[in-house]
């Protein structure tokens, strides 16, 4: 049988985190865009992937989008939906969004407050209407917004190192 080593890779994995996925300190949800914050889980610069949740509260269209790699999505609270599609994510859904659609999130008229954790691979590639790229994020671009909010609200530049991976 296999004897797991003394000093083997096992032992050199990045260290295990549990922390309460939604806070109760509200500076560390991360502002986005007016009414919508994400609240950052694991931020892993090994393989460009981040875990999330996504906050939302206002209801319209929030970004038209695509992303080269598959993303997971977990309703905690509140309703969305892509524009493209006729299904709607509701609390308790799973969603998963495969490699290279575009879509367009959208909160419907009637729900407050939304709530979604995210598994994200790679990029968010942000579009137009008539798909022409106008942004983009990485997990380095959400790892510099919360170092950025973080020291603005006074909890410090390395908050965020306890997420990142
Ligand atoms: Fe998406």
């Amino acid at each position: 049988m296999y004897q797991f080593m003394k000093g083997s890779a096992h032992q050199l994995a990045a260290p295990e985190i549990a922390v309460a996925a939604i806070p109760e300190d509200e500076r560390v949800w991360v502002p986005q865009a007016p009414d919508v914050w994400f609240r950052p889980l694991m931020l892993n610069t090994r393989h460009g992937q981040w875990c999330n949740l996504l906050r939302v509260r206002r209801s319209g269209v929030l970004s038209r989008h695509l992303h080269p790699n598959p993303v997971h999505g977990f309703v905690l609270k509140g309703k969305w939906h892509y524009l493209e599609h006729d299904w709607i994510a509701s609390e308790g859904s799973y969603v998963f969004e495969p490699p290279g659609e575009i879509h367009t999130l959208t909160v419907p008229d009637d729900c407050a407050e939304m709530i979604t954790f995210f598994n994200i691979t790679g990029c968010m590639i942000y579009l137009d209407g008539d798909n022409k790229h106008v942004g983009y994020e990485d997990v380095f671009t959400k790892i510099d917004m919360c170092r950025k909010h973080y020291i603005d609200v006074g909890l410090g530049a390395d908050y965020v190192d306890q997420f990142v991976r």
